[in-house]
This record gives structure tokens, C-alpha cells and sequence, in this order.
């Protein structure tokens, strides 16, 4: 290993980011792990004490993710890594539309990563004044392809979150930011363990962290996976909206 990283997880508690940390740790690099759950960053800390640091924080509330900065700033002045992975999923029952189900995802899947991006951001630009590239990383989902069955709020939650992300490439680019784009498909985590319907090509949050972190270090602009999944969807995604729409209703549905 070159040089040990600063690296900032949302979501390191579990599933996708729990992986993406460990993958880190293994390589050396300090983890900065954000979640809300103190105990199970406790245990990731204990497993490797020198280089985690525990950040509990509800992304959703602005205020405690300002109150993390200052553990962030106590330890070094910038951040050369920031992977917004915090997330979370609903679907929609069409027929009892609820705006609830809305204002729950979004406060995480969309607001927390604008609290994020305003308190983190400046840790991350600051990497450019060590002569190091700051690198920012938004886990969205495959469902960012193709307008998925009862995924009206998750699905927009992640296109979303890619629109802001590609805008912000445009704006900072120049001030030498680097961007990744993931989009997972189906991962064994505790947020698709309670999925009632079938997940083809499912795979391993391990596996899905080393795709990633592989995809991070060859600063590819958009990481998705699993091939088979994306050729399928990305054909599907060509097709004109009338018949796509015959096709996605038979497709992912409990
Ligand atoms: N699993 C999949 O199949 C799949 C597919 C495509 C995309 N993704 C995306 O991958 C990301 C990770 O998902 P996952 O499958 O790994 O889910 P997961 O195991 O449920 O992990 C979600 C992580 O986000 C954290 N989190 C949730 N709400 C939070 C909040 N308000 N504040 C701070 N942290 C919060 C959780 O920690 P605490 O509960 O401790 O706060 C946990 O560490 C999400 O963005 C998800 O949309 C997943």
C-alpha cells in the first residue's frame, strides 16, 4: 500500500458499508464509520482500534452530523475518501399511495446525503491543500436504470441522488474531484432480508465490497454489478416506454 487513506462510510454498520469498511481496514487505511448504532461501530472499533474511528450519527438530523465533524477534525484536516452509503428501502403499495413512506426514505436517502455533502464536502476538497485527490462516492442502485415495480420512492430516491451527484462532478471537476457512481444490484444485507420476492443473481455484501473498492481504485466514473442483471436491464431500458412497461410489471414483484 502507497499511502494510508482517510476514508468516511455512511451506513458502516451493516451490509454494503459494514463490508466496504472491513475491506479498508484489511488494506491499512483509516476508517471513519458512520451509523446510528453505537454498538455495532463499538464492535468494528474493537476489531481494529488504531484505525476506526466511531461517528453515531442519524444522517437525517443536520445537527448530530455537524456534531461528528469536530471527532473527524481532532484526528487529521482532511478526508481523501467519502463513500455516502447510508440508505434505506421502502416500497409502495400504488393503491394506497402514502406520502409517509416518502418522507421516511427521503430523509435518508436524499436529505441525509444533502447533510452529508454540507458538512463533509469541505473535509473532502480540503485533500487537494495535502496534494492528495479527493474522491466521492455515491452508492445509488440499479433501480436508477429502469422504473422498478413499487420502487416509486426508493427508485426516485437513487435518481435523483445520481443527478446530484453527476451535477456536483460538473461544478467541482476542475477543482479535481473525482467521482464514483455504484449501483448495486441484489446484496445479501439485512435491508433485502426482508424482501418477499425472488432476487436473481444475489450477492454476497463481501462480495458486492471487493467489486466495489476495485471499481473505486481504478476511479471507474460508474460501478454496477452483477453484469448479467445490468445487460438485462440495460436492454430492457432501450425498449419504448409502452413496452417497457409490459415487461417491469412482471418483473420484481411480491
Ligand atoms: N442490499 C441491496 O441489495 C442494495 C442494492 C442496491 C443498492 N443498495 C444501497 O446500498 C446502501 C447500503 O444498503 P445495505 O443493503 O447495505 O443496507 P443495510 O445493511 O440496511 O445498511 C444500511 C446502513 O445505513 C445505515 N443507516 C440507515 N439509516 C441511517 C440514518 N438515518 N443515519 C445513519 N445511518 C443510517 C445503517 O446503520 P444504522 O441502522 O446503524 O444507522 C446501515 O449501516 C444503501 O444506500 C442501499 O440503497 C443496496
Amino acid at each position: 500500500m502507497s499511502k494510508i487513506l482517510n476514508i468516511l462510510i455512511t451506513g458502516a454498520s451493516s451490509g454494503i458499508g459494514l463490508s466496504l469498511a472491513r475491506e479498508y481496514l484489511k488494506q491499512g487505511h483509516k476508517v471513519f464509520a458512520l451509523a446510528r448504532s453505537a454498538e455495532k461501530l463499538a464492535a468494528l472499533h474493537a476489531e481494529y482500534p488504531e484505525q476506526v474511528i466511531k461517528l453515531v450519527a442519524d444522517v437525517s438530523q443536520l445537527d448530530q452530523v455537524n456534531r461528528v465533524k469536530n471527532q473527524i477534525v481532532e484526528q487529521t484536516a482532511y478526508i481523501d475518501l467519502l463513500i455516502l452509503n447510508a440508505g434505506t428501502c421502502e416500497y409502495i403499495d400504488a393503491n394506497h399511495f402514502s406520502s409517509s413512506v416518502f418522507s421516511r426514505v427521503d430523509s435518508v436517502n436524499w436529505r441525509g446525503n444533502h447533510h452529508c455533502l454540507e458538512i463533509f464536502l469541505p473535509l473532502l476538497m480540503a485533500a487537494k491543500d495535502y496534494s492528495r485527490t479527493p474522491h466521492l462516492v455515491g452508492v445509488s442502485s440499479l433501480a436508477a436504470i429502469l422504473p422498478l415495480p413499487r420502487s416509486e420512492s426508493y427508485g426516485a430516491s437513487k435518481v435523483a441522488f445520481e443527478y446530484l451527484l453527476k451535477s456536483l462532478q460538473v461544478d467541482l471537476y476542475s477543482q479535481g474531484l473525482r467521482m464514483t457512481i455504484v449501483r448495486p444490484g441484489f446484496v445479501d444485507t439485512p435491508l433485502t432480508q426482508a424482501n418477499d420476492f425472488d432476487m436473481p443473481f444475489i450477492t454476497s455484501s463481501e462480495k458486492a465490497a471487493e467489486i466495489i473498492v476495485k471499481g473505486i481504485t481504478a476511479h471507474k466514473h460508474l460501478v454496477q454489478f452483477p453484469a448479467p442483471l445490468v445487460y438485462a436491464m440495460k436492454l430492457i431500458a432501450l425498449l419504448p416506454f409502452a413496452l417497457q412497461k409490459r415487461v417491469l410489471q412482471k418483473v420484481v414483484r411480491a
